[in-house]
């Protein structure tokens, strides 16, 4: 007998669902909630791992160690397979996903009492743009850790289809749909058929009538964020005494992306900084950088930026605290301000949607709902994109953070019963 699960592995957040007397439920992952958020944190001091909101919150307390967040979007990268340094070991990031994989399945099969063999992994569309073969690299990459951590039998599904099955849950009436995921890490978009007589329907092939994605997220927005408001708090935008040259951008983009933002704490990196805090024409605002560097303050700036932008999504302006940096400092972010520094990511949405319907050979008025989920589906500016296509009389919404594991849930009971 197969004990099936849904696996949602989110840049941001992650969740996973089980069979319970034959119905789907989401697991209690942490706290009683099923909500994970896709951190793990190398405590130096105590040698182990922590994982989801610990995580988060430990290096928060500046014990000596490493966060990684967003390991989703290296998937399709090469840079899956290298390995990087925690205090005294080499460790791949494959193996760091490995670790994450093995911590949900093991607290998911805690909440359900017996082991766990069988997946469906969500995942989306496209984890890159226009590159087949980096699809299938992270899809590979996928199955060989799912297969690793003691799943037999490994499968996976699109992402909005899954957060389809999830809604589809809810419609009263036959509808034509179009899902959009809008999460941390990318952008994913489904044409399907819904309707309450459809809904225990395994093959819906003939269904679907599009499924398209772009590498476009919520991490995306806090580095135009981190880098239009905070980083010139920092010293981006103003100058070097030699030869009257800017600080160099590409230190200030790097430490606004999640990814790259451990990069630059090796030594030659610190160094750098030091020697252009001593060139400075504003020493105050290089001394700020400084003092993220030499105090690996990156990640904690980063979840500031983050933490703003979500409270831009129900105000006008909010403040990013950099009180950690500087006693007292902040920095004024505006909504206005923040839907001008994202101009091109609207531009990419609103062109995704366009191509999805394209690709489903139907038009905007065919569509009969709009099914927004994913965290950055709350983001006026991206929902504003979404509307300059379809009516936004036709959005609906449902669990941003959820639909998804929901969904996969529902599928995995569907294949595996
Ligand atoms: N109210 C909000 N306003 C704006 N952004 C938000 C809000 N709530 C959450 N987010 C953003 O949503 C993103 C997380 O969404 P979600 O959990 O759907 O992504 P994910 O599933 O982890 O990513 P992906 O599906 O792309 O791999 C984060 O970037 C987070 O900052
Ligand atoms: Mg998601």
């Amino acid at each position: 007998m197969t004990t099936a699960c849904g696996l949602d592995f989110g840049t941001s957040n992650s969740a996973i669902g089980v069979i319970r007397d034959g119905a789907p439920e989401l697991a209690a992952l942490e706290n009683g909630q099923p909500l994970f958020p896709s951190a793990i944190f190398f405590d130096f001091e105590h040698g182990r791992p922590l994982f989801g909101t610990e995580a988060i919150e430990t290096y928060m307390t500046q014990v000596d160690g490493r966060l990684m967040r967003a390991l989703k979007s290296i998937l399709a990268t090469p840079l899956v397979k290298e390995s990087t340094f925690l205090k005294t070991q080499r460790i791949s990031f494959e193996s760091v996903i490995g670790l994450f994989v093995a911590e949900m399945k093991q607290r998911a099969e805690e909440s359900l009492g017996r082991p766990i063999d069988a997946v469906v992994h969500g995942r989306p569309v496209h984890f890159v743009d226009g590159d087949a073969a980096g699809d299938r690299f992270a899809e590979d990459t996928l199955t060989v850790i799912a297969q690793s951590k003691g799943f037999r039998h490994v499968s996976f599904q699109y992402e909005p289809l899954a957060a389809a099955r999830a809604y589809e849950a809810k419609v009263e009436a036959e509808t034509l749909a179009l899902i959009c995921d809008i999460g941390g890490g990318t952008s994913d978009f489904s044409v399907i058929r819904l309707g309450p007589a459809r809904r225990g329907i395994a093959d819906r092939k003939d269904d679907i009538l599009a499924n398209f994605g772009i590498r476009l997220g919520g991490t995306d927005l806090d580095r135009h964020l981190s880098l239009d408001a905070a980083m010139p708090m920092l010293g981006l935008g103003s100058s070097l005494h030699t030869k009257n040259l800017p600080m160099p951008r590409q230190l200030y983009a790097d430490l606004a992306h999640w990814p790259s933002i451990n990069q630059l704490y090796t030594p030659a990196n610190r160094r750098m900084v030091h020697e252009l805090h001593a060139d400075a024409v504003e020493p105050q605002k290089a001394a700020r950088l400084k003092t993220v560097v030499d105090k690996h303050l990156g990640h904690r700036l980063a979840l500031s930026v983050e933490e703003t932008k979500i409270r831009l999504s129900n105000a006008p302006a909010a403040a990013i605290d950099m009180n950690f940096i500087e006693p007292g400092l902040a920095a004024m972010a505006a909504r206005d301000r923040f839907d001008d520094a994202v101009a091109g990511e609207r531009a990419r949405m609103a062109a995704a949607v366009q191509e999805t319907l394209a690709r489903a050979e139907v038009t905007p008025n065919d569509i009969g709902t709009v099914f927004l989920t994913g965290g950055s589906s709350r983001v006026p500016a991206l929902k504003k994109a979404i509307a300059s296509v379809v009516s936004p009389n036709k959005f609906a919404t449902g669990d941003d953070l959820l639909s998804v594991a929901i969904g996969l849930t529902e599928e995995a009971r569907l294949r595996y019963g």
